[in-house]
């Protein structure tokens, strides 16, 4: 039999209180857990211990619904039920104490959880308390890692986390992370990891170059230094490679949607197979122990949607650990026994060896020479941008919860909440959500935008806070000019709400039909606006949609974490129409900032200046396609898919070598409009009070008549000497240096020369030398390189003819019903150019402004007169270089606050530095009573967070720093220190004032 790490003694208590082979008898969770690392089996020291993990890969949306996949439902698109595995492997783990079960999608278990019985939620707690059951990642969904934001990251972490912290205490707090399935791993995911308290991370998926290398190295477990500005051991996270992707050995899967043989063990029947299967796995194992540097090694049994019947590998991993096993009697050194990730590094912790150190990341993803994982940091934009625009509604849905107390969520407009947009949110950032790999058909991810129910919450609380309960009205399509209320009101007034900590201003744009307007703002003062009839780009994507000939642009701004009302009246309708534009390029366009130049014979942008700064670069823009392979190719049969990204040729296809212009110039804005093709325009435009020169692209419907899959980018084309270097942003934060046809930590040998040096970027991209950096900050996840020197390309939209044989099934060919013959998108880039000493300082408030926009809600005719037009959530702006990441109400009396230090260290000369945030003199609305600190997905209290400390072959070696005890009301807390990139969680007991 299996060596149990039990005693007799333990061994009958729990055969009592589970009521093991029979229905369960307990119903009370045993007095002192012996979860975690204390409930690992024994292994033995002198022998090669194979670690089994029986895990299942439960997908949160990919060829159906995540709801499809809970119950079993359209098992004819995929077969997989989770419901079903869950109600199994309990059924099984109670039938034998040594056996283990890892569970990590919370989004599943928590549907599962909710539906049983308390009798069976009581077995599943003694389960979870004994580690049998045991929770790793635990995240609402096992993330992307290329194309996800960090703050939408943390949020879904904190969710699940939190659900399993709230269900099962400290036994339901995973040890591990693991992210067995998404396609390359990001630094800042690392960072993430480490500072949520995980001992250790483990994946699947790297460069099979990168692989073969660390195999013949044995560096498939190493230390993974995930920041460069954080002081160590804080973002270390120790790091592993599985063997198999997340697949059991070859010849070992006992699933009922596999076809290996079952062991056959009884001696007297012909097909007795048990010598056979122990050869074999001994030999798997021997050969497995080669590439990896203990006498510990791990095999994942289980894989997509496995265990529906759970008996058939349970019974079958039985016998083989007793098989194996017994052959230690005639001098076998193989054990073999039930683990778990976190059992399997406890071991490896033991061994207190020193591990390889790693400071880049794992992108791009290769799995042969000419396929790289690079396609789908831009597959279906509209999609990217949809989910971003959803987080800044949620994150300003769960301030206005906080401010505006419990009258948010029942309130004049009804009940409001922000839970259902958390969840929906949460299950956005699944591998295959936002990644845009899932089917057209998986595809219903969030709920209709935007959230009624955050609707109802924002009115509540705005109405409360303004004291006007007039209704107000949600415009969702404004980048395209659609807005029934402005659109045919005489008067109404605007309400724009700020999520940022800092005072900002935004232009804003809305459609309309008079000519003429006047504006007033919170203190009755006129502000400056334009009228300037809708381009005839905008007409075409916004189709039936709306009417407005014209749009009404002025420039607003609103107080840190609060609003500021403008009222708008119709001054005129009739003519003068707004001035036309002129048809042709003008020589140049410049505010106070920056200057552009055109190039009058094509129109195309041919210089960009600093006036601040007085520098200036040769720069032209202009679009360009890729043809996609079809797979009819001498050197491999790769296609270009929803994964992968790979083009016939290195020479992309240009859409047109000169542009028709118009030109707009007014005092709030000067817009060039160009003009390439009947599915490609853009506006070139500088606000007035802007430092950053905005591409407003339109890509689509992208023809296919021609049976050529496309894959269309915006090439920019500078004289900066950038020497093969360019610099891209990890999920949003830290920023990592790219260099053509090179890897940091292997010699690479370069196979394609496009998609091979593509890398994604989440929210901005540079290129600079010594003099000069161009960054260009985008509104959405997109893939991008640096092909040529002072060239920056990137990814716009892809529409492709086949299937790249990665499981989805189907090409990536997106239509709607609006546009049937394929997807038009838009977006925008903001470039800025300074000298890189200073860049940061102007790039990263940019993003910060485009990751959270401002919340604008209109109400239509007078606003009664005691409503009061401006408000601010603070009681002080915060000092620039932090970031409020997270407002949100945890319980009744609770708050969750997460500050940021948004800069790296020398970063920015005048903002990397430490900085001090007083948490008494935060809010304007809110006392603060007490506080705690916290991890970084607020399931572990900051004094009780002790980490696994791990030893790296180069570098010093950094135990980790005892934090010291902080609790409740400890004034020493309330004067909260940040330095560069730290991020610090607190909940805080609050009270309305
Ligand atoms: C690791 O170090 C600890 C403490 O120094 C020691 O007790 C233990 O025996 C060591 N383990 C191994 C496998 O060398
Ligand atoms: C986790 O849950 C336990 C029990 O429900 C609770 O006492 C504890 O405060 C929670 N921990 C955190 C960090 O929220
Ligand atoms: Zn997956």
């Amino acid at each position: 039999m299996v060596i149990p790490a039990y005693t007799p003694f333990v061994f009958l208590l729990l055969l009592f209180q589970s009521g093991v082979w029979g229905v369960p008898v307990c119903q009370t969770p045993q007095e002192s857990p012996t979860c975690g690392y204390k409930s690992c089996h024994a292994t033995k020291p002198g022998m090669l211990n194979v670690h089994l993990v029986p895990h299942t890969h439960d997908d949160v949306g990919w060829l159906k619904t995540v709801d499809q996949y809970f119950y079993g439902d359209r098992n004819d698109i995929q077969h997989a039920g989770v419901q079903y595995i869950l109600d199994s492997v309990v059924d099984q783990l109670l039938k034998n104490p040594d056996r283990r079960f890892i569970y990590v999608e919370t989004a599943f278990f928590y549907r599962w959880w909710k539906q049983q019985t308390d009798d069976m939620q009581n077995t599943v707690k003694q389960l979870v308390n004994e580690g049998r059951l045991e929770f790793v990642n635990g995240g609402w969904c096992m993330s992307d890692e290329a194309t996800t934001h960090y703050s939408a990251v943390i949020d879904q972490m904190t969710m699940g986390l939190r659900f399993l912290n709230d269900t099962f205490g400290h036994c339901g707090r995973p040890r591990v992370a693991w992210h067995i399935d998404p396609f390359g791993h990001a630094r800042e995911h690392a960072s993430m990891f480490a500072q949520m308290g995980y001992d250790g991370f483990f994946f699947g998926r790297l460069d099979y170059q990168d692989r073969n290398r660390r195999m013949v190295a044995r560096e498939q477990e190493m230390l993974w230094r995930a920041s460069e500005s954080l002081t160590p051991p804080m973002a270390d996270l120790f790091t592993g490679i599985l063997p198999n992707g997340y697949n059991p050995p070859e010849g070992f899967c006992w699933d009922q949607s596999c076809d290996d043989p079952p062991i056959r063990d009884d001696p007297d029947l012909e097909d007795y197979n048990v010598d056979d299967v122990v050869t074999r796995f001994l030999h798997i194992a021997h050969g497995q122990a080669l590439v990896y540097k203990t006498n510990h090694i791990i095999m994942t049994m289980g894989s997509d949607f496995q265990y529906e019947n759970a008996n058939l590998w349970y019974k079958n991993l039985d016998k083989l650990i007793r098989y194996v096993n017994q052959m230690q009697s005639n001098g076998s050194e193989v054990n073999v026994l039930y683990s778990t990730p976190s059992c399997y590094l406890q071991e490896l912790h033991r061994t207190n060896l020193t591990w390889p150190l790693k400071g880049d990341d794992f992108f791009p993803y290769a799995d042969s020479a000419h396929d790289f994982w690079t396609g789908y940091f831009t597959s279906r934009p509209a999609l990217k941008r949809y989910e971003r625009i959803s987080n800044s509604y949620l994150q300003a849905c769960k301030q206005l919860e906080v401010l505006g107390g419990p009258i948010s969520r029942k309130g004049p407009f009804g009940a409001g909440d922000s839970e259902t947009l958390k969840k929906a949110m949460a299950v956005a950032q699944h591998h295959d959500a936002v990644s845009g790999t899932e089917k057209q058909h998986g595809q219903r991810l969030l709920g209709n935008w935007p959230d009624t129910h955050c609707q109802v919450l924002v009115s509540n609380t705005l109405s409360s806070l303004s004291g006007s309960s007039a209704p107000r009205v949600y415009c969702e399509h404004l980048n395209i000019s659609v807005c029934p209320l402005t659109e045919t009101s005489k008067k109404f007034s605007v309400n724009v709400y700020n999520p940022l900590a800092r005072p900002v201003s935004w232009p804003v744009r809305l459609p309309v039909n008079g000519t003429a307007y006047s504006i007033s703002d919170a203190k009755g003062k006129a502000v400056d606006s334009q009228v300037v009839p809708v381009s005839q780009a905008t007409a075409a994507v916004r189709r039936g949609r709306g009417y407005a000939a014209n749009e009404l642009l002025f420039q607003v701004q609103a107080p840190p974490l609060g609003y500021s009302t403008y009222s708008v009246s119709l001054l005129q309708n009739g003519p003068p129409s707004p001035p036309s534009p002129l048809p042709r390029a003008p020589k140049a366009v410049q505010n106070k900032f920056l200057r552009v130049t055109f190039d009058p014979e094509t129109g195309l942008l041919s210089s960009l200046s600093n006036l601040e700064t007085q520098q200036t670069v040769k720069l032209s823009q202009n679009f360009y396609w890729y043809n996609a392979s079809d797979g009819n190719n001498s050197e491999s049969i790769q296609m270009s898919g929803a994964y992968i990204f790979r083009p016939n040729t290195s020479t992309p296809f240009i859409i047109s070598k000169t542009a028709k212009i118009e030109t707009l110039q007014n005092s709030v804005v000067q817009e060039v409009r160009q003009w390439f093709s009947p599915w490609i325009s853009q506006v070139v435009r500088l606000y007035t009070d802007s430092r950053a020169l905005e591409l407003e692209w339109t890509v689509g419907p992208v023809p296919i008549g021609d049976d050529l899959g496309k894959e269309v980018i915006s090439r920019l084309d500078s004289s900066i000497n950038s020497s093969g270097v360019f610099y891209t942003d990890s999920n949003g934060r830290e920023v990592l240096q790219r260099r053509k046809d090179y890897r940091p930590t292997w010699n690479l040998r370069q196979s394609e020369p496009i998609a091979g040096n593509y890398y994604p970027i989440n929210s901005r991209a540079y290129i600079k030398d010594d003099k000069d950096q161009l960054t260009v900050v985008t509104d959405r996840s997109q893939g991008g390189g640096s092909i040529q020197d002072g060239s920056l390309e990137i990814m716009l939209h892809r529409r492709l003819l086949y299937d790249d044989v990665r499981g989805v099934g189907e090409p990536l060919n997106e239509t709607s019903d609006i546009y049937p013959e394929g997807l038009v998108v838009r977006g925008r880039h903001l470039l800025s150019l300074s000298p890189p000493a200073t860049a940061a300082d102007t790039h990263r408030p940019l993003a910060q402004e485009v990751v959270l926009q401002p919340l604008i809600t209109f109400t239509d005719g007078e606003l009664h007169p005691s409503t009061r037009l401006e408000f601010s959530g603070l009681q002080a702006v915060l000092p620039p270089a932090v970031h409020l990441l997270t407002v949100s109400q945890w319980d009744q009396d609770t708050v969750l606050l997460r500050l940021e230090h948004q800069y790296q260290a020398s970063e920015s000369k005048e903002h990397s530095q430490p900085v001090t945030v007083n948490l008494q003199k935060l809010f304007s609305t809110l006392d603060v009573l007490g506080v705690s600190e916290m991890n970084l997905s607020a399931n572990q209290w900051k004094d009780e967070m002790t980490r696994l400390d791990w030893k790296a072959e180069s570098g010093t070696h950094h135990t980790g720093e005892k934090p010291l005890p902080k609790r409740g009301g400890d004034p020493s807390l309330w004067e909260v220190n940040l330095k560069p990139m730290e991020i610090r969680t607190f909940l805080l007991r609050v009270r309305q004032r």
